[in-house]
């Protein structure tokens, strides 16, 4: 654990630093403390203007596209919001891009805000965030569920063309590049985040410093929404939002207006993830046919056994990292080998893999955020080439065995208790965080609502005319199955995506 201990020390040291420079970040005024029984003044946020001039009582629409506003909130002196407008991506509506400064200005988050193309006014704020751990939503957002996508057949002269099912069809939704490290997000000083835990901080700064900022959003519903590594992410983020509502209630501040978590394809209770592998490739849960041979599916049944056990040892019941890791390593060898061997995609079963992260759109993508005129369009502030998914955050997730630490289906499970909606969706060709193991995790939750989950009946749902996949529901918890989609569920299948979340930001049953 040496190496743990001296990473904190830098970290520590980081931050003395900034706070023993006076005058390195000019727009900070010390603050005073907030008692819970006197009744605070709220301050009003500061705009600096590119041209010098400050204002007050902003809408996000009387910025500009050449060079970052500054926004300052003197509640929140540790943080400031550099926002731009930008002719990037959706023509139809507003767009926004940034950068939030956060912990005393030493880490830059970056962010695409689009509005909602029905009603901004009055439609809900949706954020969405690739996993990973350490792969960028611009990904998500020009491959999936943007307002626009990478143009793959050179159609377009701007590199995109738009896309007509856009999660921003229905609600105002921004694009968030974290922890630092990831996409153009960036730290001065060499600090990483290295747990999902820690990341959570800088989310709910992020967030809160958005909604004090944007007064026309204050009070919105709020939702967050991802994949993949969000399975572990958005549980934790949106815990930690709501405990920090109730210190704001407590201090007369006002709260975030969370409203749900949505999960596509993603990896939340480790316990079931290799059983349902098992399922995915030797019985017909994907597939009408498995697709596995049968000599791999009777050496993976006998392993299967050994695996739960150890990982419910090792990893479950008291978490050790040196027992865990051997477990986790068996567990792959065992049950992930034959997989990787067979060149399918372990995103999408039906496809064979091809190029990086198995997908084509992925160069393109890199090679479109990396030409100097996008750069420009976006305000980006680092030189480096861009990288859908960091390496580097992605070790130090696993250094901590962020992934196998922590029982992430608990914060899942007190979210419900509290009211907090949950949608888990999942493509059912998706081997890495298949949707077995995710139907298993969400049978076996232990929540208030389990009961009343277990009896309800699987039913279809349809999209566009036809089936789309199947639901099961409860007003609280909802799990949707997408037949023939992918890990990536808006890229296969962009019709049933936005119509399965049109109908959960209104409230509909499926
Ligand atoms: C700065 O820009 C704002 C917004 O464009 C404008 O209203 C203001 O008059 C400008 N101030 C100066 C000093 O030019
Ligand atoms: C880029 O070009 C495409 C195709 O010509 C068009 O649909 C889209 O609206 C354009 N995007 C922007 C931001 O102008
Ligand atoms: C960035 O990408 C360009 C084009 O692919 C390449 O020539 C250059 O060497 C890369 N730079 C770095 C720092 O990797």
């Amino acid at each position: 654990m040496l190496f743990q201990g001296n990473l904190l020390g830098l970290v520590l040291l980081g931050a003395y630093v900034v706070a023993a420079s006076p005058g390195f970040y000019p727009w900070e005024t010390p603050q005073s403390p907030v008692f819970s029984d006197q009744k605070p003044i709220i301050p009003a946020p500061v705009l600096l203007l590119n041209n010098g001039s400050q204002a007050q009582n902003l809408h996000l629409s009387s910025l500009q596209e050449d060079g970052f506003a500054a926004l300052s909130h003197p509640r929140f002196p540790n943080h400031r919001v550099r926002v731009k407008k930008s002719n990037f991506c959706d023509p139809t509506v507003n767009v926004y891009t940034g950068y939030l400064d956060v912990d005393a200005g030493a880490k830059h988050m970056f962010f695409y805000f689009f509005e909602s193309r029905r009603n901004p006014e009055k439609d809900d704020v949706m954020m969405w965030i690739n996993g990973g751990p350490g792969c960028s939503s611009s990904m998500g957002l020009l491959m999936e569920l943007g307002p626009c996508s990478i143009d793959m057949n050179k159609i377009s002269d701007n590199g995109t063309v738009w896309n007509p099912h856009s999660w921003n069809s229905e609600a105002n939704i921004f694009f968030l590049d974290q922890p630092v490290g990831v996409g153009f997000s960036y730290a001065d000083f060499g600090e990483t985040v290295e747990t999902t835990e820690e990341a959570a901080k800088n989310i709910h700064a992020f967030i809160t410093i958005f909604f004090e900022t944007f007064k026309q959003f204050s009070g919105r519903a709020l939702h967050l929404s991802g994949e993949s590594y969000g399975g572990r992410y958005l549980p934790v983020f949106a815990s930690e939002i709501f405990d920090q509502n109730q210190v704001a209630l407590q201090e007369g501040r006002s709260t975030l207006n969370l409203q749900s978590v949505l999960i596509g394809n993603g990896i939340t209770d480790i316990s079931t993830l290799y059983q349902g592998r098992y399922e995915v490739e030797c019985s017909t849960a994907s597939l009408d046919i498995p697709y596995q041979s049968i000599s791999n599916c009777v050496r993976m049944k006998t392993a299967l056994p050994r695996c739960q056990r150890e990982m419910q040892r090792s990893c479950i019941d008291q978490f050790d990292a040196i027992d865990c890791r051997a477990a986790v390593n068996f567990c792959d060898s065992e049950l992930s080998t034959a997989m990787w061997a067979t060149g399918r995609n372990v995103y999408d079963i039906s496809k064979p893999c091809i190029g990086e992260l198995c997908y084509a759109e992925n160069n393109v993508i890199t090679a479109y955020l990396d030409l100097p005129q996008t750069r420009e369009l976006l305000g980006v502030e680092i030189s480096s080439n861009f990288s859908a998914c960091s390496n580097a955050v992605g070790r130090g997730f696993n250094a901590h065995m962020d992934k196998w630490a922590v029982h992430t289906q608990d914060y899942v499970a007190n979210l419900l208790d509290r009211g907090i909606r949950v949608l888990i969706y999942a493509g059912t060709y998706d081997w890495q965080c298949n949707w077995v193991a995710n139907k298993l995790w969400v049978d076996k939750l232990g929540w208030s609502g389990k009961t009343q989950y277990a009896e309800q009946q699987w039913r279809d749902w349809s999209a566009g005319g036809s089936k789309a996949g199947e639901v099961k529901e409860t007003p609280l918890l909802t799990f949707v199955t997408i037949r023939g989609a992918g890990h990536m569920v808006p890229h296969d299948k962009p019709v049933e995506s936005l119509a399965m979340v049109s109908r959960w930001l209104a409230r509909q049953p499926m």
